[in-house]
């Protein structure tokens, strides 16, 4: 099938590479010609993990172009997915201007395009609210005579492991209100769904709501422990021996239960607000997720409270070097990303700051330029500093040489937002520790099986 990708960001390459790689013939578009460009000379505008040789592989069969303008190619399309941002407003709900943009956009082309045979499928995979789908019907329903069809169609891939999650994905939710919309998605997933994992059929609306309450539950899920981990420090629990105290429990689990600095990424921040604005205007208070967004504002504090704690008044003047700038790790997205929270923090107690992330630190020097010191390596960014805040869980930062790090280090102090490090164990380095949650005392049985 010809596929139009609207919208070339981490949704829409992956959709449009995923869906090439499964021979379907792609045109990713984006307005923003430097991302083009960049996609057009071999290379790719954002960092995620095994895509480039997807995209390369794609490009070089034929099978995937990109360009600045949807008009050549709708055409002959039979599909065109949506996955433009939709950000924010300044009340929480979403933002649907580049949705309504590219609508708009399909419905000129519709009036210009000769008859079709069949409808052109029209399929949204930005989040968007509630009853977006319906709106987008009836707004191309105005303005031309027909020869579309829409659908929802929210994504669920996750930043760091996208192409994964496309290619065997846990599920495919579609909202659709016929049956040539649920044929068409049911034809163009069955190759990522071989494993016998589900195709859900639903309504537009339900499919819509779908992917924020997803969201909402993964953020409802850190939150609590983190709120959890934070009681666990100040009455003498360990959050990490109470994590898989009750982790082992089949009703509980392990995901999404680790303690950290609060979470961030381009998703859950906005989801969760957009559904507590879709909650306000159904007229009903959302109790439950105005608290989770509410422990995760405070939880970005909390490791900039610990340093300031620690080193009071001295605190101006003095260096610390962080590692891990992304919002999680396997990506180089740093939107709301808890680090952040940390160097504003820092900046203002007049804190010079060295960071190091494998690769976020381009993003992040095109908002702070040279207030911070960027490292290419972990350790160079600890040379003469007073300590270091851990704030992503980089896989490379799990096992770190203590020694040099405490050789570089002014003071051997560590603040691990991610809990990698076994207090214990570092301390009798000789290092100062703090992580979330965690309570050292040498005698503790539970630490010695470890
Ligand atoms: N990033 C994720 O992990 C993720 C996961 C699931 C769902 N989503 C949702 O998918 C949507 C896209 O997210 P993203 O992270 O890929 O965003 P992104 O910001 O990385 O990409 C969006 C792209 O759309 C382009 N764009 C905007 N208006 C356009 C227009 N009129 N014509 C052509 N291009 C246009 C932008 O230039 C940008 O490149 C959002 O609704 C998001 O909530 C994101």
């Amino acid at each position: 099938m010809r596929i139009v990708v609207i919208g070339t960001g981490y949704v829409g390459l992956v959709t449009g590479t995923c869906l090439a790689e499964s021979g379907n013939e792609v045109t990713c578009v984006d307005k923003d010609a430097r991302k083009i460009a960049v996609l057009e000379a071999g290379g790719l505008p954002i960092y995620e993990p095994g895509l480039l040789e997807l995209v390369q592989r794609n490009r070089k069969e034929g099978r995937l172009h990109f360009s600045t303008s949807a008009v050549p190619v709708l055409d002959k399309a039979g599909l065109v997915f949506i996955c433009v941002g939709t950000p924010q407003n300044s009340d929480g709900s979403a933002d649907l201007a580049s949705v309504w943009s590219v609508a708009d956009e399909i419905a000129d082309h519709l009036n210009r395009a000769e008859p079709r045979k069949t409808p052109l499928l029209v399929v949204v995979k930005s989040t968007v609210p509630v009853g977006t789908n319906q709106r987008l019907q009836r707004r191309l329903a105005e303005k031309t005579r027909g020869g579309f069809d829409v659908a929802s169609n929210p994504e669920f891939l996750k930043e760091g492991s996208a192409v994964e999650d496309f290619m065997k994905p846990d599920r495919v939710v579609v909202g659709v209100r016929s049956r040539y919309a649920e044929q068409t998605l049911r034809d163009l997933y069955a190759p990522f769904l071989r494993t016998e994992r589900p195709f859900l059929v639903m309504t537009p609306e339900s499919a819509e709501m779908t992917k924020y309450v997803a969201n909402a539950m993964l953020a409802t899920k850190i939150s609590f422990i983190n709120e959890m981990a934070n009681l666990c420090e100040r009455i003498g629990a360990d959050i990490n021996d109470v994590r898989r105290g009750i982790g082992h429990d089949m009703r509980i689990g392990f995901q999404f239960l680790f303690p950290g600095p609060g979470w961030g990424g381009s998703c859950f921040p906005k989801d969760v607000q957009a559904l507590i604005a879709m909650a306000r205007a159904a007229g009903m208070p959302a109790r439950i997720i105005e608290s989770v967004l509410a422990v995760n504002e405070a939880q970005k504090r909390v490791l900039g409270g610990k340093i300031r704690d620690y080193y009071g008044e001295s605190l101006p003047g003095r260096t610390l070097a962080i590692w891990g700038l992304a919002f999680k790790p396997r990506t180089d997205d740093i939107r709301e990303a808890p680090s952040l929270v940390l160097i504003d923090e820092l900046l203002r107690q007049g804190v010079a700051i060295r960071v190091h992330d494998p690769e976020a630190m381009h993003n992040v020097r095109a908002i702070y330029g040279d207030r911070l010191t960027y490292c290419d390596r972990p350790y160079a960014a600890l040379e003469g500093a007073d300590g270091l805040a851990i704030v992503t869980e980089w896989q490379e930062f799990r096992n770190p040489d203590f020694e040099l790090m405490r050789r570089l280090l002014r003071h051997p102090v560590i603040f691990d937002g991610r809990n990698l490090y076994d207090p214990a164990t570092v301390r009798e380095l000789g290092f100062t520790y703090f992580g979330i949650g965690r309570v050292v005392s040498p005698g503790n049985p539970s630490q010695a099986d470890r």
